[in-house]
């Protein structure tokens, strides 16, 4: 991480992008994964406005609404682009539906034959309406307020393709990658040429930070999570900064444990995102100095809400305290979540600094 922590560019200023570059703030700047969505009714009514899920993220005004309806409501120090992560996939041409309760259906992609069914010309012009989004809400957005981009890694994204799906085990994409690494590699290398792509996409439309989300990251045997997460991630960050695109990298290798030190030092992300199980103060010590820890409330505390959430979240603070730190969430926020839970949060994350 020698170098990290001088790449928030012109964004400087604001506290999101100064904790990212390596600042440890009085305030700890916050934001949380998955803040829009089902738990709040303005999104559920943006939702139905829509029609569908998929209309709803590449129809640039109603996304730009939806990554700019928490922002009204709690004022975090940033806005996450209002997308999702199988997107890449669709612009590729594989079939996507979202189905009510059921999580996403794609036409599984599980060799050379389905690897060659897809096009990956089309992609920039099948993404544009998103960078279009992000245009929209730079504009919209209250000047201390970053806005954050980002794209699944490819590990997590290739589950998706592979699968048809969610899967308890990725036991399909597990069996390609041991079976035919080579073929599973070429899925692997298009889908980082393309992340590059679409993250320097967001980048020139006006994102800020951006965040790899590697939600699956955790269920790989240590060569394979070398060579299916720390590789390609490395390649990314990589690949951005060859662009001189100066955006600083959020990864979230979730459930990564104890290779989260080889993470960071091997991708050079110039921040981790902390998942649920990793303790935090063992994070602080044992990372790379400077790096800029995000995370890791149990989501689940901001269903129950009360003293018993906000005093994790306040132990969770002074654990962190000792570098830079940008509060969140261990995962997203659940459809179940009280928005006031939220609110109550909000409000002690703005107006609570730490002890000196
Ligand atoms: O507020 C935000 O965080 C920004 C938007 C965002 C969404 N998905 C919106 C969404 C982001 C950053 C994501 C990331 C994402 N999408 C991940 C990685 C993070 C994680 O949660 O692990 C993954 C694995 C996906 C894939 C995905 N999209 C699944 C598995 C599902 C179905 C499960 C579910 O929660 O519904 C989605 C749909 C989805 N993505 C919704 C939202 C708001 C719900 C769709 C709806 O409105 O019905």
């Amino acid at each position: 991480m020698s170098d990290s922590g001088t790449r928030a560019g012109s964004s400087k200023a604001k506290p999101l992008c100064r904790a990212l570059a390596g600042e440890r703030l009085a305030r700890p700047p916050f934001w949380f994964m998955r803040q829009a969505g089902r738990y709040l009714p303005e999104y559920r009514a943006l939702r139905a406005r829509a029609g569908g899920f998929l209309e709803l993220c590449l129809t640039p005004e109603l996304a730009a609404e939806a990554t700019l309806q928490p922002i009204r409501r709690y004022g975090m120090d940033g806005a996450i682009l209002f997308a999702d992560i199988l997107l890449i996939p669709h612009a590729l041409g594989q079939s996507l539906d979202y189905r009510e309760g059921n999580g996403p259906v794609l036409a599984p992609v599980r060799d050379a034959a389905g690897l060659a069914g897809l096009d990956a010309c089309r992609v920039e012009a099948r993404l544009a309406p998103v960078y279009e989004t992000v245009a929209r809400v730079a504009d919209a957005l209250p000047g201390e307020v970053a806005l954050i981009g980002f794209a699944g890694a490819p590990w997590t994204v290739a589950t998706y393709m592979v699968e048809g799906g969610g899967s308890p085990d990725h036991r399909h994409a597990k069996r390609w990658a041991y079976s035919d690494p080579a073929g599973f590699e070429a899925l692997m290398d298009l889908l980082v040429r393309a992340t590059i792509d679409y993250l320097a996409g967001q980048v020139r439309a006006g994102a800020e930070a951006v965040q790899l989300f590697d939600t699956w990251a955790g269920s790989l045997a240590a060569p394979e999570f070398d060579r299916w997460v720390i590789r390609p991630t490395a390649r990314i960050v990589a690949g951005l900064r060859a662009r001189e695109l100066e955006v600083p990298i959020i990864g979230f290798p979730r459930g990564a444990g104890l290779r989260l030190a080889d993470y960071v030092r091997e991708t050079e992300v110039d921040a981790l995102g902390l998942d649920t199980g990793t303790p935090a103060a063992w994070a602080r010590n044992a990372l790379a100095d400077g790096v800029c820890l995000q995370g890791n409330l149990d989501p689940q505390l901001l269903v129950v809400g009360g003293e018993a959430m906000l005093a994790e979240a306040r132990a969770l603070r002074r654990r962190l305290s000792g570098g830079p730190h940008i509060f969140n969430l261990g995962h997203g926020i659940v459809p179940e979540t009280p928005p006031a839970h939220v609110e109550a949060l909000s409000e002690m994350l703005r107006d609570e600094a730490l002890e000196a």
